[in-house]
């Protein structure tokens, strides 16, 4: 059965324009909670594949979204490589051994031996698969590796980079080093979770706008092309889609093997469909926190398909949804994309 999410993200024409959600599975969801506190903590739902996949496939269920999206996080992946990880509750992740130098690195666990440990990952993806209705996708993920990386390098989430930028500055071959080892997993790791089942990958470079527009492309975006060039000689059959949050001024050297371009909030979908629409199909971008006003939600859901016409557009948010938007307006945010493009 074919998906309608998959043929938007070729650019084919489908009844309707698909829609999900960043962070679609999360504490906004009652249910959520509920699953989360039968885990006892966020990386212990991570780990165990039947709740993860409960959790994965709640919004599809209870808000209707075209795709589901691998509950699991991006920092699974250094916390595999060897990194102690804790998710510190109203504080965020934070890395308790952060990389200072070479031998820091060289003691992580690389290539196909961390992608190995992550197990857990690729049950949950044959678990979701069983029970996904066949009409649906399951979106498989990654951090792209500078993203990744500044939490490895600052230890927790950060505002000014300064620690990971003094590294980029003055030892930028200790930072590529780091880069590549990271690549290098997140291939073997995209790989193995499309061998488990998923229809779908996209690359969160969630801390894309850290890096000043001369430097985006050597400290991330050559390596998220990199990945995205070795699974498409394998898999070409499987989209990818790329979301680096914040770059509005350089989408003219976006360059790569890719199918869809996640437009983030801050960027004008008019001038993103100017510069990539016909290279890319366009995925986005309304502003998360319209959610609070389903009025509001209603006008920007109109001016994106006026401006896209229901092609080459997969409808979502411009970044994740936050904790205290109301179920309802989540609901009605995809009854609207539905109901303006359907044809
Ligand atoms: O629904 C989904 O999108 C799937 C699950 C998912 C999570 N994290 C679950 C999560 C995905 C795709 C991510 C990606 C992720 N994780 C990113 C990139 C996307 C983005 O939002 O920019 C980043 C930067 C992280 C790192 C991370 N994980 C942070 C900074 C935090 C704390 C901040 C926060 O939102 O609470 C997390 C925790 C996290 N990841 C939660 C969830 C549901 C909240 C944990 C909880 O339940 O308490």
């Amino acid at each position: 059965m074919s998906k309608i999410f998959v043929d938007a993200c070729f650019g084919k024409e489908t009844p309707y324009t698909p829609v999900w959600m960043m962070r679609q599975a999360g504490r906004y969801l009652p249910e959520y909670m509920k699953v989360r506190a039968q885990a006892g903590n966020f990386l212990n739902l991570c780990h165990n594949p039947a709740l993860a996949c409960e959790v994965t496939l709640q919004p599809v269920d209870i808000i209707g979204v075209d795709a589901a999206i691998l509950f699991s996080d991006i920092l699974v992946v250094p916390n595999e490589m060897g990194m102690d990880l804790e998710f510190v509750t109203g504080e965020g992740p934070q890395f308790n051994n952060p990389i200072k130098t070479e031998a820091d690195i060289d003691r992580l666990i690389g290539g196909e031996e961390a992608a190995s440990k992550l197990t857990y990952v690729y049950d949950t993806i044959k678990l979701i698969k069983e029970q996904l209705a066949k009409d649906k996708a399951l979106i498989g993920f990654t951090g792209a590796p500078w993203t990744l990386a500044t939490y490895m390098i600052e230890g927790e989430g950060t505002k000014t980079y300064n620690i990971c930028k003094k590294m980029m500055y003055s030892n930028p071959a200790l930072l590529h080093k780091i880069l590549a080892k990271v690549t290098e997993v997140v291939k073997f790791y995209m790989e193995k979770q499309i061998e488990a089942g998923i229809d779908v990958v996209q690359i969160f470079d969630s801390w894309a706008a850290a890096i000043e527009p001369s430097k985006y492309d050597e400290f991330s975006w050559k390596y998220m092309v990199e990945i995205a060039d070795y699974l498409k000689s394998k898999y070409p059959h499987i989209p990818i889609i790329m979301f680096p949050k914040g770059i509005p001024a350089f989408l003219d050297k976006v360059y790569g093997n890719f199918d869809v371009f996640g437009v983030d909030w801050s960027t004008p979908m008019a001038l993103a469909k100017e510069k990539l629409g016909d290279k890319y199909v366009l995925q986005g971008n309304m502003e998360p926190c319209r959610l609070y006003s389903q009025e509001e939600t209603t006008k920007c859901v109109e001016a994106l398909q006026e401006i896209m016409q229901g092609k080459r557009h997969i409808f979502n948010l411009g970044h994740g949804i936050l904790p205290d938007v109301p179920v309802a307006n989540a609901k009605h945010f995809i009854n609207e994309c539905h109901r303006v493009s359907k044809k």
